[in-house]
């Protein structure tokens, strides 16, 4: 298990679009709540002004280490704190400032944690099933693997990684674990591939993966709650901007924006006019999400699945 982690570097993504579209006020206020290796806060802080600030946060010890290193001389290490945005509502007080003009979600992994194999974030690396984003908290993936029932193992499988196939991947694993305890991130893919026939097999050890990596930090729960905390900490005019990288994360944003554009109303569809007393609260900035240029991919292909949404508050 050889670390590559001195060669690995993150390129972030839609760096200028997330720029020319989150910053409203060049001396104003801005949250990174995925700071990850900091190329975002770094690209937002060569276009703001002298008097800007700048906040950031991951739940990954090594990402909040790696964000302070890099932004040495520009954010104060205190204000990259190390907490799960799903959190955000009590930790928000940790910050100096509380109201931010634009907060930056930047859903999924960084190359840091894909090419780190003690992570287990990777089909590509043998190493443990871990898979949490802060090691030190949580059940790992093993365990996981280890203690759902047949049952519930093809339905996360199914639901987090939309893949067709999952009961027979459960029936794989369960037959497995009788006879071995399933800890690597190579016993995984290996039993993946044995149960099903795929002519892109990528392309299903990666939904498999990512099905159980969003069981594991419970990436659904996280973003429901910070969306609606993220919303509640702008200044009226604030950006809001979330690039998300699986239709899943994606629809709950594009569902989250729409709600609060309108309203949140719960009158009956039957009413003319509202009644409920529902303000809206956000004006939808892309009606569509954004999607990286065919340069940006080709440069960097990791970036193809992002797409961006952006919404500001009213
Ligand atoms: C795609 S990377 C962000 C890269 C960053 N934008 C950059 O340019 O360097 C996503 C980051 O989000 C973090 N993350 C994922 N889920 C999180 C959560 N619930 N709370 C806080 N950070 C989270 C991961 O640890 C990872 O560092």
């Amino acid at each position: 298990m050889v670390s590559n982690r001195s060669k690995v570097s993150h390129q972030p993504v839609m760096v200028a679009e997330v720029v020319e579209l989150l910053i409203t006020n060049p001396q104003g206020t801005y949250l990174d709540l995925t700071a990850g290796g900091g190329g975002h806060l770094k690209s937002l802080a060569r276009r703001l002004g002298p008097r800007a600030r700048l906040f950031g946060l991951d739940w990954d010890p090594d990402a909040v280490d790696r964000t302070r290193r890099a932004l040495r001389g520009i954010v104060q290490p205190y204000n990259i704190v190390q907490a799960a945005f799903g959190d955000l509502g009590t930790v928000a007080a940790r910050f100096e400032d509380e109201r931010f003009d634009g907060i930056l979600l930047d859903l999924g992994l960084s190359s840091y944690q894909l090419e780190s194999p003690e992570r287990g974030f990777s089909f590509r690396h043998d190493g443990p099933l871990d898979m949490r984003f802060d090691p030190t908290r949580g059940r790992p993936a093993w365990e996981l693997i280890g203690s759902l029932d047949e049952k519930q193992l093809a339905r996360l499988i199914r639901e987090f990684g939309e893949e067709k196939q999952a009961n027979r991947i459960a029936r794989a694993i369960v037959m497995e674990r009788q006879k071995v305890s399933i800890r690597t991130t190579t016993q995984l893919a290996d039993i993946v591939l044995g149960a099903v026939r795929s002519p892109q097999k990528n392309k299903l050890l990666a939904r498999v993966f990512q099905a159980f990596r969003i069981a594991v930090n419970q990436e659904l729960e996280q973003l429901a709650r910070v969306l609606p905390a993220a919303l509640h900490l702008l200044v009226p005019g604030g950006r809001l901007a979330v690039i998300s990288y699986h239709s899943l994360e994606d629809r709950q944003v594009k569902r989250f924006l729409q709600a609060e554009s309108r309203g949140r109303c719960s009158c009956p569809v039957e009413l003319a006019v509202c009644v409920c007393g529902a303000v809206e609260r956000v004006i939808v900035l892309t009606p569509r999400p954004l999607a990286p240029k065919s340069e940006e991919i080709e440069q960097n292909p990791r970036a193809r699945s992002a797409r961006l949404r952006v919404g500001e508050k009213l």
